[in-house]
């Protein structure tokens, strides 16, 4: 049995102050909850605030990003040790907005997963097509190279601290979701990949996320599928009620 994962991928959002709020708020109800894995993932300037915030709780921290050298001349960057002296053991690598917008490739994600893991991070690796990849009936594909390139030469340790995220682009922040149906599909397609990389023990340990609009109304249905073992979670993460509604039904599915 998977342990399911929720995380908060709480994106450009959140000064420090409201971040401590909002941690806050969802310790004082998740705070002895260990059925779950619960990771909130605020932006760089907030995590200190949010670890000292779920500090003595089962709530774990993660970062958004993270660049894959240890140190040195790369300017606004932010490493995987930088990352662990603030107390996080999550990093999200490879999200479809930093592929879209920030110029991620697979090479990349790759260099930086095997720096998080090196570093004892857990890597949260995204993949997932975008509408037009759908529509056109390549999104085994897509996923097929981002699975291969993002996680080329790991160790088979490596996979036990590995979490995949599958986010189809056309989901994500659209409120249009994945048919639970659809996602499994796609699940399951990803852990026969997980398979050829490694073995089928220890892919079916790997924990694969489903991302894109996921909200307390779809959560339960969605966690309910074999290969479905948890959400990241971008709009219903940064309202406490919300999120906390999402770990409940993860709880009980
Ligand atoms: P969303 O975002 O829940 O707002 O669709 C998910 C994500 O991008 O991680």
């Amino acid at each position: 049995m998977r342990k399911k994962i929720i995380a908060g991928n709480w994106k450009m959002n959140k000064t420090v102050s409201e971040a401590q709020n909002l941690a806050d708020a969802i310790k004082r109800d998740l705070d002895s909850e260990a059925k779950v894995d619960v990771v909130l993932c605020p932006p760089f300037t907030a995590i200190s605030a949010v670890s000292q915030a779920v500090s003595g709780t089962q709530i774990a921290v993660g970062a958004q990003n993270m660049h894959f050298e240890a140190s040195g001349a790369y300017t606004g960057e932010i490493s995987a040790e930088m990352l662990r002296e603030q107390y996080c053991r999550y990093v999200i690598l490879g999200h479809s907005e930093r592929r879209q917008y920030f110029g991620e490739t697979d090479e990349s994600v790759n260099q930086k997963t095997k720096a998080a893991l090196a570093a004892g991070l857990k890597p949260i690796v995204c993949v997932g097509e975008t509408l037009e990849e759908r529509e056109a009936d390549k999104y085994q594909d897509v996923i097929r190279t981002q699975i291969n390139g993002g996680l080329a030469g790991l160790s088979e340790a490596d996979f036990k601290n590995l979490v995949v995220a599958y986010e189809p682009v056309w989901a994500i922040g659209t409120g249009k979701t994945a048919s639970p149906e659809q996602a499994q599909e796609v699940h399951a397609f990803i852990r026969s990949l997980l398979v050829e990389l490694s073995s089928q023990a220890i892919a079916d340990t790997v924990r694969i996320q489903y991302g894109g609009s996921m909200k307390p109304a779809n959560a339960a249905e969605l966690l309910s599928k074999p290969d479905i073992d948890g959400g990241l979670i971008g709009g219903a993460a940064l309202d406490a009620p919300s999120f906390i509604g999402i770990v409940k039904a993860a709880i009980e599915a």
